[in-house]
Protein backbone atom coordinates (compact mmCIF):
# COMPACT_ATOMS: atom_id res chain seq x y z
CA UNK A 1 0.00 0.00 0.00
CA UNK A 2 0.98 3.29 -0.66
CA UNK A 3 2.53 6.05 2.14
CA UNK A 4 2.52 9.21 -0.16
CA UNK A 5 0.35 10.07 -2.53
CA UNK A 6 -0.03 13.15 -4.82
CA UNK A 7 -3.19 14.83 -6.60
CA UNK A 8 -4.37 17.59 -8.40
CA UNK A 9 -7.73 19.25 -8.98
CA UNK A 10 -8.51 22.12 -10.38
CA UNK A 11 -11.46 24.73 -8.39
CA UNK A 12 -14.82 25.84 -10.31
CA UNK A 13 -17.08 28.14 -10.22
CA UNK A 14 -20.65 27.92 -10.06
CA UNK A 15 -22.96 29.51 -12.57
CA UNK A 16 -25.76 28.02 -10.75
CA UNK A 17 -24.13 28.55 -6.76
CA UNK A 18 -24.89 27.16 -3.50
CA UNK A 19 -25.47 28.95 -0.51
CA UNK A 20 -27.24 27.41 2.36
CA UNK A 21 -26.91 24.03 4.10
CA UNK A 22 -29.46 21.28 4.36
CA UNK A 23 -30.47 21.06 8.20
CA UNK A 24 -29.19 18.02 10.53
CA UNK A 25 -31.65 16.64 13.17
CA UNK A 26 -29.88 16.43 16.73
CA UNK A 27 -28.64 12.93 17.56
CA UNK A 28 -26.42 11.60 20.09
CA UNK A 29 -23.31 9.19 20.32
CA UNK A 30 -22.70 6.44 17.44
CA UNK A 31 -26.28 7.66 15.66
CA UNK A 32 -24.72 11.10 15.19
CA UNK A 33 -21.15 9.78 13.79
CA UNK A 34 -23.27 7.62 11.50
CA UNK A 35 -25.16 10.70 10.38
CA UNK A 36 -22.51 12.93 10.19
CA UNK A 37 -20.57 10.79 7.87
CA UNK A 38 -23.43 10.17 5.43
CA UNK A 39 -25.00 13.43 5.24
CA UNK A 40 -22.44 16.10 6.83
CA UNK A 41 -22.28 19.33 4.51
CA UNK A 42 -24.99 18.94 2.05
CA UNK A 43 -25.94 22.37 -0.10
CA UNK A 44 -29.75 23.37 0.49
CA UNK A 45 -29.84 24.38 -3.22
CA UNK A 46 -28.31 22.56 -6.46
CA UNK A 47 -26.03 24.08 -8.04
CA UNK A 48 -23.80 23.77 -11.59
CA UNK A 49 -20.42 24.69 -12.10
CA UNK A 50 -17.60 24.81 -14.28
CA UNK A 51 -13.97 23.72 -13.87
CA UNK A 52 -11.26 25.64 -14.85
CA UNK A 53 -8.00 24.76 -15.88
CA UNK A 54 -6.31 27.61 -15.20
CA UNK A 55 -6.70 27.10 -11.28
CA UNK A 56 -5.52 24.31 -9.50
CA UNK A 57 -4.55 23.23 -6.42
CA UNK A 58 -1.87 19.94 -5.73
CA UNK A 59 -1.81 17.99 -2.71
CA UNK A 60 -0.03 15.58 -0.98
CA UNK A 61 -0.20 13.26 1.63
CA UNK A 62 2.25 11.15 3.33
CA UNK A 63 1.71 9.02 6.43
CA UNK A 64 3.62 9.88 9.48
CA UNK A 65 5.11 7.23 11.76
CA UNK A 66 2.55 5.19 14.83
CA UNK A 67 4.80 7.80 17.17
CA UNK A 68 3.01 10.79 15.47
CA UNK A 69 0.16 12.34 18.06
CA UNK A 70 -1.08 14.60 15.44
CA UNK A 71 -2.17 15.80 11.79
CA UNK A 72 0.42 18.79 10.40
CA UNK A 73 -0.36 20.56 7.32
CA UNK A 74 1.80 22.92 4.86
CA UNK A 75 -0.59 25.54 3.07
CA UNK A 76 1.50 27.54 -0.15
CA UNK A 77 4.97 26.68 1.66
CA UNK A 78 3.70 27.74 5.09
CA UNK A 79 2.57 25.74 8.72
CA UNK A 80 -1.32 25.64 8.52
CA UNK A 81 -2.80 28.35 10.55
CA UNK A 82 -4.63 27.46 13.52
CA UNK A 83 -8.27 27.46 12.44
CA UNK A 84 -7.04 25.56 9.19
CA UNK A 85 -5.34 22.99 10.65
CA UNK A 86 -8.57 21.83 13.45
CA UNK A 87 -11.07 22.38 10.15
CA UNK A 88 -8.73 19.42 8.16
CA UNK A 89 -8.00 17.83 11.24
CA UNK A 90 -11.65 17.65 12.02
CA UNK A 91 -12.07 16.40 7.70
CA UNK A 92 -9.26 13.68 8.16
CA UNK A 93 -10.82 12.21 11.94
CA UNK A 94 -13.97 11.51 9.34
CA UNK A 95 -11.94 9.60 7.23
CA UNK A 96 -10.68 7.54 9.74
CA UNK A 97 -13.72 6.91 11.77
CA UNK A 98 -14.88 5.34 8.42
CA UNK A 99 -11.66 2.82 8.59
CA UNK A 100 -10.36 4.61 5.23
CA UNK A 101 -7.47 5.95 6.93
CA UNK A 102 -5.02 4.64 9.45
CA UNK A 103 -2.98 6.89 12.02
CA UNK A 104 -1.63 10.62 11.03
CA UNK A 105 -1.04 12.12 7.98
CA UNK A 106 1.25 15.21 6.67
CA UNK A 107 -0.72 16.91 3.90
CA UNK A 108 1.18 19.43 1.94
CA UNK A 109 -1.01 21.50 -0.65
CA UNK A 110 -0.21 24.37 -3.48
CA UNK A 111 -2.52 26.66 -5.27
CA UNK A 112 -1.22 28.34 -7.91
CA UNK A 113 -3.88 30.92 -7.36
CA UNK A 114 -4.68 33.42 -4.57
CA UNK A 115 -5.92 31.78 -1.44
CA UNK A 116 -9.06 32.62 0.44
CA UNK A 117 -9.66 35.35 -1.99
CA UNK A 118 -13.11 34.28 -3.00
CA UNK A 119 -11.22 31.90 -6.06
CA UNK A 120 -12.87 28.73 -4.73
CA UNK A 121 -9.43 27.47 -2.89
CA UNK A 122 -11.11 25.51 -0.81
CA UNK A 123 -12.45 23.44 -3.92
CA UNK A 124 -9.63 22.52 -5.20
CA UNK A 125 -7.85 22.05 -2.16
CA UNK A 126 -10.27 19.53 -0.64
CA UNK A 127 -10.85 18.19 -4.50
CA UNK A 128 -7.29 17.41 -4.29
CA UNK A 129 -6.67 16.17 -0.40
CA UNK A 130 -9.81 13.78 -1.25
CA UNK A 131 -8.24 12.31 -4.05
CA UNK A 132 -5.02 11.82 -2.91
CA UNK A 133 -6.17 10.36 0.73
CA UNK A 134 -8.31 8.24 -1.97
CA UNK A 135 -4.92 7.04 -3.36
CA UNK A 136 -4.09 6.21 0.34
CA UNK A 137 -7.26 3.71 1.14
CA UNK A 138 -6.66 0.27 0.44
CA UNK A 139 -9.95 -0.13 -1.97
CA UNK A 140 -9.88 2.53 -5.25
CA UNK A 141 -13.07 4.70 -5.12
CA UNK A 142 -15.53 5.64 -7.59
CA UNK A 143 -15.48 9.30 -8.95
CA UNK A 144 -19.06 9.34 -6.68
CA UNK A 145 -17.57 8.54 -3.87
CA UNK A 146 -14.62 10.69 -4.02
CA UNK A 147 -17.13 13.52 -4.80
CA UNK A 148 -18.88 12.51 -1.33
CA UNK A 149 -15.62 12.58 0.36
CA UNK A 150 -14.75 16.18 -1.48
CA UNK A 151 -17.67 17.68 -0.43
CA UNK A 152 -17.64 16.81 3.02
CA UNK A 153 -14.69 19.13 3.23
CA UNK A 154 -16.34 21.85 1.17
CA UNK A 155 -19.46 21.54 -0.94
CA UNK A 156 -17.90 23.25 -3.69
CA UNK A 157 -14.57 20.90 -3.73
CA UNK A 158 -17.57 17.75 -4.67
CA UNK A 159 -17.94 19.63 -8.13
CA UNK A 160 -13.61 19.82 -8.93
CA UNK A 161 -14.10 15.66 -8.76
CA UNK A 162 -16.09 15.07 -12.15
CA UNK A 163 -14.29 18.14 -14.02
CA UNK A 164 -15.96 20.02 -16.95
CA UNK A 165 -19.46 21.52 -16.43
CA UNK A 166 -20.39 19.37 -13.14
CA UNK A 167 -24.18 19.14 -11.59
CA UNK A 168 -24.45 18.87 -8.00
CA UNK A 169 -28.30 17.96 -6.86
CA UNK A 170 -29.68 18.70 -3.35
CA UNK A 171 -29.84 15.31 -1.52
CA UNK A 172 -28.72 13.68 1.97
CA UNK A 173 -24.87 12.82 0.97
CA UNK A 174 -24.78 14.13 -2.18
CA UNK A 175 -22.52 13.67 -4.94
CA UNK A 176 -21.69 15.87 -8.49
CA UNK A 177 -22.01 14.32 -11.57
CA UNK A 178 -20.73 14.99 -15.39
CA UNK A 179 -22.87 17.46 -16.59
CA UNK A 180 -20.54 17.87 -20.06
CA UNK A 181 -17.00 16.91 -20.26
CA UNK A 182 -14.36 19.93 -20.52
CA UNK A 183 -13.06 18.49 -24.36
CA UNK A 184 -15.58 19.79 -26.81
CA UNK A 185 -17.08 22.69 -24.41
CA UNK A 186 -16.93 26.12 -26.51
CA UNK A 187 -17.15 28.04 -22.97
CA UNK A 188 -14.23 29.49 -21.02
CA UNK A 189 -13.77 32.47 -18.45
CA UNK A 190 -11.57 35.23 -17.34
CA UNK A 191 -11.20 35.51 -13.96
CA UNK A 192 -10.81 39.24 -13.07
CA UNK A 193 -8.68 39.75 -9.94
CA UNK A 194 -10.26 43.52 -7.79
CA UNK A 195 -8.62 45.34 -5.72
CA UNK A 196 -9.91 44.69 -2.11
CA UNK A 197 -8.38 43.43 1.18
CA UNK A 198 -8.71 40.05 2.21
CA UNK A 199 -12.30 38.64 2.95
CA UNK A 200 -13.46 38.69 6.78
CA UNK A 201 -16.22 36.05 6.64
CA UNK A 202 -15.89 32.20 5.46
CA UNK A 203 -18.51 30.73 3.30
CA UNK A 204 -19.14 28.36 5.68
CA UNK A 205 -20.09 30.93 8.29
CA UNK A 206 -21.73 33.42 6.18
CA UNK A 207 -24.26 31.24 4.69
CA UNK A 208 -25.16 29.59 8.59
CA UNK A 209 -25.68 33.76 9.02
CA UNK A 210 -27.68 34.31 5.98
CA UNK A 211 -30.14 31.15 6.94
CA UNK A 212 -30.86 32.49 10.38
CA UNK A 213 -31.21 36.24 9.68
CA UNK A 214 -31.83 36.89 5.66
CA UNK A 215 -35.59 37.65 5.43
CA UNK A 216 -35.04 36.66 1.31
CA UNK A 217 -33.63 32.82 2.14
CA UNK A 218 -36.44 31.47 1.55
CA UNK A 219 -37.01 33.10 -1.76
CA UNK A 220 -33.83 32.04 -2.59
CA UNK A 221 -33.75 28.28 -2.13
CA UNK A 222 -37.18 28.54 -4.90
CA UNK A 223 -35.30 30.48 -7.42
CA UNK A 224 -31.95 28.47 -6.78
CA UNK A 225 -34.16 25.56 -7.60
CA UNK A 226 -35.73 27.02 -10.73
CA UNK A 227 -32.20 28.26 -12.30
CA UNK A 228 -30.72 24.83 -11.51
CA UNK A 229 -33.70 23.00 -13.79
CA UNK A 230 -33.34 25.75 -16.26
CA UNK A 231 -29.98 25.02 -16.68
CA UNK A 232 -30.03 21.49 -16.94
CA UNK A 233 -32.40 21.97 -19.49
CA UNK A 234 -30.33 23.97 -21.86
CA UNK A 235 -27.61 21.74 -21.24
CA UNK A 236 -29.73 18.69 -22.43
CA UNK A 237 -30.76 20.55 -25.37
CA UNK A 238 -27.13 21.53 -26.16
CA UNK A 239 -26.15 18.03 -25.85
CA UNK A 240 -29.02 16.03 -27.31
CA UNK A 241 -30.76 18.46 -30.00
CA UNK A 242 -28.78 21.51 -31.06
CA UNK A 243 -25.12 20.44 -30.97
CA UNK A 244 -22.89 23.13 -31.90
CA UNK A 245 -24.91 25.90 -31.36
CA UNK A 246 -22.43 28.13 -28.87
CA UNK A 247 -24.32 31.14 -29.08
CA UNK A 248 -27.14 30.42 -27.88
CA UNK A 249 -25.62 27.97 -25.02
CA UNK A 250 -24.26 30.93 -23.96
CA UNK A 251 -26.67 33.44 -24.19
CA UNK A 252 -28.85 30.34 -22.57
CA UNK A 253 -26.34 30.08 -19.41
CA UNK A 254 -25.20 33.04 -18.94
CA UNK A 255 -29.22 35.06 -18.31
CA UNK A 256 -29.77 32.57 -15.34
CA UNK A 257 -25.90 32.86 -14.40
CA UNK A 258 -26.22 36.16 -13.77
CA UNK A 259 -29.36 36.46 -12.93
CA UNK A 260 -28.80 33.61 -9.95
CA UNK A 261 -25.88 35.33 -9.04
CA UNK A 262 -27.61 38.42 -8.43
CA UNK A 263 -30.06 36.72 -5.88
CA UNK A 264 -27.31 34.81 -3.88
CA UNK A 265 -25.94 38.79 -3.78
CA UNK A 266 -29.06 39.94 -2.22
CA UNK A 267 -29.10 37.23 -0.03
CA UNK A 268 -25.57 38.02 1.40
CA UNK A 269 -26.68 41.50 1.30
CA UNK A 270 -29.53 41.19 3.46
CA UNK A 271 -28.01 38.65 5.95
CA UNK A 272 -27.23 40.50 9.79
CA UNK A 273 -24.85 41.65 9.66
CA UNK A 274 -24.83 42.33 6.27
CA UNK A 275 -22.34 40.21 4.16
CA UNK A 276 -21.11 42.89 1.08
CA UNK A 277 -18.34 41.28 -0.76
CA UNK A 278 -18.22 43.71 -3.73
CA UNK A 279 -15.86 46.21 -4.09
CA UNK A 280 -15.49 49.31 -6.33
CA UNK A 281 -13.81 47.33 -8.78
CA UNK A 282 -16.80 44.42 -8.65
CA UNK A 283 -19.50 46.67 -9.56
CA UNK A 284 -17.10 48.60 -12.56
CA UNK A 285 -16.62 44.61 -14.48
CA UNK A 286 -20.64 44.12 -13.89
CA UNK A 287 -21.07 47.50 -15.65
CA UNK A 288 -18.88 46.97 -18.40
CA UNK A 289 -20.28 43.96 -19.48
CA UNK A 290 -23.45 44.94 -19.62
CA UNK A 291 -22.22 47.86 -21.87
CA UNK A 292 -20.12 45.82 -24.40
CA UNK A 293 -23.37 43.23 -24.74
CA UNK A 294 -25.57 46.27 -25.55
CA UNK A 295 -22.92 47.77 -27.81
CA UNK A 296 -22.00 44.73 -29.65
CA UNK A 297 -18.92 43.85 -28.14
CA UNK A 298 -17.91 40.43 -26.89
CA UNK A 299 -20.89 38.72 -25.55
CA UNK A 300 -19.89 37.77 -21.76
CA UNK A 301 -21.90 37.03 -18.30
CA UNK A 302 -20.66 37.77 -15.07
CA UNK A 303 -20.80 35.75 -11.84
CA UNK A 304 -18.89 36.47 -8.14
CA UNK A 305 -18.34 34.19 -5.41
CA UNK A 306 -18.20 35.16 -1.93
CA UNK A 307 -15.53 37.61 -2.53
CA UNK A 308 -14.93 40.38 -4.77
CA UNK A 309 -13.56 39.03 -7.87
CA UNK A 310 -15.73 38.58 -10.83
CA UNK A 311 -15.66 35.51 -13.60
CA UNK A 312 -16.84 36.43 -17.08
CA UNK A 313 -18.26 33.49 -18.72
CA UNK A 314 -17.84 33.90 -22.51
CA UNK A 315 -16.77 31.75 -25.78
CA UNK A 316 -13.25 30.55 -26.11
CA UNK A 317 -13.13 32.84 -29.50
CA UNK A 318 -13.79 35.56 -27.04
CA UNK A 319 -11.71 35.00 -24.56
CA UNK A 320 -8.86 36.76 -25.38
CA UNK A 321 -11.02 40.44 -26.24
CA UNK A 322 -12.57 40.14 -22.99
CA UNK A 323 -9.40 39.72 -20.86
CA UNK A 324 -8.64 42.43 -22.88
CA UNK A 325 -11.42 44.81 -22.22
CA UNK A 326 -11.49 43.88 -18.48
CA UNK A 327 -8.01 44.37 -17.67
CA UNK A 328 -8.49 47.79 -18.72
CA UNK A 329 -11.26 48.33 -16.23
CA UNK A 330 -10.65 50.39 -12.80
CA UNK A 331 -9.83 48.56 -10.08
CA UNK A 332 -9.20 45.61 -11.85
CA UNK A 333 -5.49 44.59 -10.84
CA UNK A 334 -5.50 41.39 -13.23
CA UNK A 335 -7.20 38.66 -15.41
CA UNK A 336 -6.41 35.07 -15.76
CA UNK A 337 -7.77 33.29 -18.34
CA UNK A 338 -8.68 29.62 -18.43
CA UNK A 339 -10.52 26.94 -20.52
CA UNK A 340 -12.48 24.27 -18.89
CA UNK A 341 -10.41 21.56 -16.58
CA UNK A 342 -11.13 18.09 -16.58
CA UNK A 343 -11.52 15.71 -13.67
CA UNK A 344 -9.46 15.28 -10.05
CA UNK A 345 -6.34 13.46 -10.63
CA UNK A 346 -3.97 11.29 -8.89
CA UNK A 347 -0.79 12.38 -10.43
CA UNK A 348 2.16 9.96 -7.96
CA UNK A 349 1.83 7.27 -5.63
CA UNK A 350 4.93 5.80 -3.79
O1 LIG B 1 -17.67 25.30 -0.89
P1 LIG B 1 -17.94 26.34 0.11
O2 LIG B 1 -18.51 25.77 1.35
O3 LIG B 1 -16.74 27.21 0.34
O4 LIG B 1 -19.08 27.33 -0.48
C1 LIG B 1 -19.07 27.86 -1.79
C2 LIG B 1 -20.10 28.91 -1.94
C3 LIG B 1 -20.03 29.72 -3.23
O5 LIG B 1 -18.73 29.72 -3.78
C4 LIG B 1 -20.41 31.16 -2.93
C5 LIG B 1 -21.02 29.20 -4.26
C6 LIG B 1 -20.67 27.90 -4.95
O6 LIG B 1 -21.62 27.16 -5.28
O7 LIG B 1 -19.49 27.63 -5.21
Amino acid sequence: MPSKVTARAHSNIALCKYWGKLELPRLNGEAWLDWRLRKINCPATSSISLCLAALSSETTVTLLPDSAQQDTAMLDGREADGRSQSLLSGYLSLWRAAGLLKGYVHVDSHNNFPTAAGLASSASGYAALAAALSGLAAEPMSSQELSRWARRGSGSAARSIPGGLSALPVGSDAAAQLAAPAEGLPLAMSVCIVDAPPKDVSSRDGMSRSAATSPYYQAWLAQALADYDSMVETLWRSTHEESGDADKLLWELGTVTERNCLAMHAVMQTTVPSLLYWAPGTLAVMHAVRHWRDDGGPPAYFTIDAGPHVELLCLQNDLAEVARLAGELPGVQRVITSLPGGPAQILSSE
